[in-house]
């Protein structure tokens, strides 16, 4: 409450300074705080008082200082790590975005020396002296173990876990490198990774541990060496604000705040993404501001498939009697093996083309400082359906001005950001202009009602899409998905156990209820719900609500066979010797401080050899289950048992923007727990994405969901080429498509094998492709030839002999590539 309110708005910094203090003192003041421990009173915490008025001190000087004088930082990141990644930031050019930003405070009297080109901006991060030091980025520091000893505080923790100092990460043994470039008084930073992509046994911590030296290095470095007057984050996300700690209050102990300290911290961010934004916000004191995601546009057909589309029209408009209609139809069903749709009526392909071609998909990137073009502009209003005419010209006034670059200025000036909500555009008109500070929503009204009808609506679909009544569920919530929807998701979860949430008469939520199963009319279906780490974080309320749900229903006195949470509820209880309470568990997540369940980044570096090692990650990161009082314990068993019995696994798709395969995050959340279901069970599971993105909603198959992705995005010129119009960028993301592919194909088997021939002939096989994309970006080039080998050597596809020899010889040439640019 004393977070989530002020945020509405604009307040920044959230701080404890005073509490009731554990038996042990607060943290980091352990003198000051004795006597108030032990008397148990409401007393201050010395140490978060310090650091608060520390805060206020440095953002008062921020606004006094003159722009020639201040000392800036700037982050980037580079995620995956050796992935052609270096510098790139969801949906944004971050290039072409940050030297529009270096121009304006260049203009704006900050010491800035400022690259000719963008082309030399990027040079100067990622080339310099990397080579000499082998790194991914140039080394504008290095500091040695000696120093690091001496002044990093925390140095006990991280020697835990990684070693003595200097480490072996972005290291030479006798130091850490420092990766970025000063230019005047501005430092252009790289983030270093995490630390532990690619480290099976790492990946599998059940809890967060600690950064690297270097990470922990850097931080200190700009702290303490650089003497940053401000930080600005470059883009979503990086990973300081996911380092391990408390979700909100954080305190000294806590990693987010041991590194940005009191620096203040401004953090250009998405204005899509509610959910990460506040966890930015509450874990590491960042003030964001938002920039536009990229305009979207209609996929529209192209070749084979407007072919198909031509000869398809043809034939509805010709008579059933014609004699050239049998010649018409082989020709259909040539061209429909053709693009790979044999087999279907021509009703269907109709159907199939129609949804492909009327597809949303987003074009290239954003860059900040330069508004959407005119044809951008003109298509976005005309799909925002139902926005009144005036408004509209609003919306078209605020798409033509830049908001972005005068807000970053003012930002790092410590001025004033006015808060918004996160959303999308295409639903909400509300988050323009953008360059507003992010905030999420009024915790106490979600599920709003309308969210909770829709729920019904949706949930609905999703029993008459799956042949036969599910008893039991597996459904994926995230916080994004419900801050957009005002809860639409979990008013779905709560249709399917056939509940409803419960107002006070200040119409707060305040619990869940049961609906009478004379009034549902089916029976309760059981639902195992795995929360991501952000939604846990953001709405303890609605994880609370979640659980009383299914403990209320499954104490409910009623027929087993109309109530299948209590039929497994029982069942566990009497299998396990536990209690109902503990057997109606349902709600399941991480540890709390802890995120993602790793699949991704197991796949990503190729860390697993059979896929049930992704099952194991999986529910060693996700077995915590949070009860009624919101409180979790890690119950492996339970959840185990749970999963035995789902039928069905899925998760809704809110955003045009982010489809399944253009983030690794939907398969390492559905796809880690349906390869768990799969284990469990011995069989397949079905698995179906609710796709909310547009209209009354639609369930698809997830195997369906990743051929109209492919077809409509992947293999679409008019999608690849805006890509490929921002360079290196656009080849990671493409290759990104193409591993988020493969992490489907591991975790649910349920990949078309079309899908990596065709990406294999568009990317690959084809030379001039192939050697535009190398110039372009050689590492994720390089990257997408081998994860298609990898694909068919874990047979997710079987090429023939001739299509893999091509591939592998062409994989063969650009890695030659690649290396011969990093021996130069
Ligand atoms: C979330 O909002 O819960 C979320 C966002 C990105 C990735 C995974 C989860
Ligand atoms: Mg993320």
């Amino acid at each position: 409450m004393l977070i989530a309110l002020p945020e509405l708005d604009g307040a920044t910094c959230p701080t404890v300074f005073a509490g009731r203090h554990g038996p042990e003192g607060c943290q980091g003041c352990l003198h000051k705080c004795q006597a108030a421990a032990q008397s148990r009173a409401m007393a201050p915490c010395h140490e978060r008082i310090d650091s608060l008025a520390e805060k206020t001190l440095r953002a008062a000087r921020l606004r006094q200082k003159r722009n020639h004088d201040k000392n800036v930082a700037i982050v980037l990141f580079g995620f995956p790590p050796n992935a052609g990644a270096t510098g790139t930031a969801a949906y944004l050019d971050v290039f072409e975005s940050l030297q529009n930003t270096l121009m304006q405070m260049k203009a704006d009297g900050y010491d800035v020396a400022l690259p000719e080109t963008v082309a030399h901006l990027r040079a100067a991060v990622l080339e310099g002296n990397a080579k000499q030091y082998g790194q991914e980025a140039n080394v504008e520091a290095i500091v040695s173990a000696e120093e690091i000893v001496r002044s990093t505080p925390p140095l006990k923790a991280i020697e835990a876990v990684w070693g003595p100092a200097p480490g072996r990460i972005q290291s030479d043994g006798r130091g850490v490198f420092v990766l970025g470039v000063q230019l005047g008084k501005v430092f252009v930073g790289v983030q270093p990774a995490f630390g532990y992509e690619g480290d099976p046994m790492r990946l599998l911590f059940e809890k967060g541990f600690a950064p690297t030296h270097a990470f922990a290095t850097f931080y200190l470095w700009m702290r303490n060496t650089f003497k940053a007057d401000v930080v600005l984050h470059f883009g979503m996300h990086g990973a300081l604000e996911f380092m391990p700690g408390k979700q909100a209050g954080l305190g000294a102990q806590d990693w987010p705040d041991r590194l940005i300290g009191e620096m203040p911290n401004v953090y250009l961010y998405a204005s899509n993404n509610p959910s990460e934004a506040s966890l930015a916000k509450r874990r590491s004191g960042a003030v964001t501001v938002t920039h536009l995601t990229p305009p979207l546009a209609q996929s529209g057909l192209y070749k084979g498939l407007s072919e198909l589309k031509d000869s398809l029209t043809r034939w509805r408009e010709m008579d059933p009697d014609d004699a050239q209609a049998g010649d018409l139809e082989a020709l259909i069903n040539e061209q429909a093996a053709a693009v790979d749709m044999a087999g279907r009526k021509a009703e269907e392909l109709w159907l199939n083309l129609l949804e492909t071609e009327d597809a949303l998909i987003p074009e290239g990137l954003h860059i900040v400082g330069k508004p959407f073009s005119d044809a951008a502009r003109a298509g976005y209003l005309g799909l925002l359906d139902g926005v009144d005419p005036a408004r509209r010209a609003q919306v078209d006034q605020m798409l033509q001005e830049d908001h972005e670059l005068p807000a970053l200025m003012r930002a790092l000036s410590g001025r004033f950001i006015a808060p918004v909500p996160g959303g999308d555009l295409i639903r909400s008109t509300d988050i323009l202009p953008t360059g507003r500070n992010i905030h999420a929503f009024d915790p106490f009204r979600m599920p709003t009602e309308f969210a909770c009808r829709d729920g019904f609506k949706q949930a609905q679909i999703l029993l008459e899409t799956h042949p036969e009544l599910p008893r039991s569920v597996a459904l994926v919530l995230w916080g994004s998905d419900n801050i957009k929807s005002d809860g639409a998701p979990i008013a779905q979860a709560l249709a399917l156990m056939g509940a409803q949430p419960r107002f006070d008469s200040f119409g707060r939520l305040s619990g869940a209820d049961l609906i009478p199963l004379s009034e549902l009319g089916r029976p309760r279906i059981d639902v195992i719900m795995t929360l991501s780490g952000i939604f846990r974080d953001l709405l303890p309320l609605q994880t609370k609500l979640l659980a009383e749900a299914a403990f209320k229903a499954a104490q409910a006195d009623e027929p087993l066979e109309m109530n299948f949470i209590r039929a497994h509820a029982l069942k566990y209880a009497a299998d396990m010797e536990v209690d109902l309470e503990t057997a109606a568990l349902r709600v399941f997540s991480n540890a709390e401080g802890a995120y993602g369940s790793n699949v991704n980044q197991l796949v990503d570096s190729s860390a697993f050899g059979d896929e049930d090692e992704l099952a194991d990650a999986y529910e060693a990161r996700k077995s915590f289950a949070y009860g009624v009082n919101g409180k979790a314990h890690k119950n492996h068993g339970l959840l185990q048992k749970a999963l035995k019995d789902v039928d069905l696994a899925y998760q809704n798709l809110e955003s045009v923007e982010l489809g399944v395969t253009t983030v690794d995050h939907y398969f390492d959340t559905l796809g880690g727990i349906s390869r768990a279901v799969k284990r469990a069970r011995g069989q397949e599971v079905a698995v179906y994405i609710s796709d909310q993105t547009r209209g009354s909603g639609k369930v698809r198959t997830l195997s369906d969901q990743v051929a109209l992705e492919t077809r409509s995005r992947s293999l679409n010129p008019k999608f690849y080429e805006a890509l490929l119009s921002h360079g290196s960028e656009g080849v990671r993301q493409i290759e990104a498509h193409v591993t988020n592919t493969l992490g489907w194909s591991a975790t649910t088997g349920q990949v078309d094998p079309w899908v990596y021939q065709r990406i294999s002939e568009t990317f690959v096989l084809d030379e001039a492709m192939r050697n535009r994309l190398a110039e372009l970006n050689p590492t994720a080039s390089s990257r997408m030839a081998n994860r298609l080998l990898e694909a068919s050597d874990r047979a997710y596809w079987q090429p023939d002999a001739e299509t893999l020899a091509a591939l592998q010889s062409a994989a063969d040439a650009l890695e030659d590539h690649m290396e011969g640019i990093a021996a130069e």
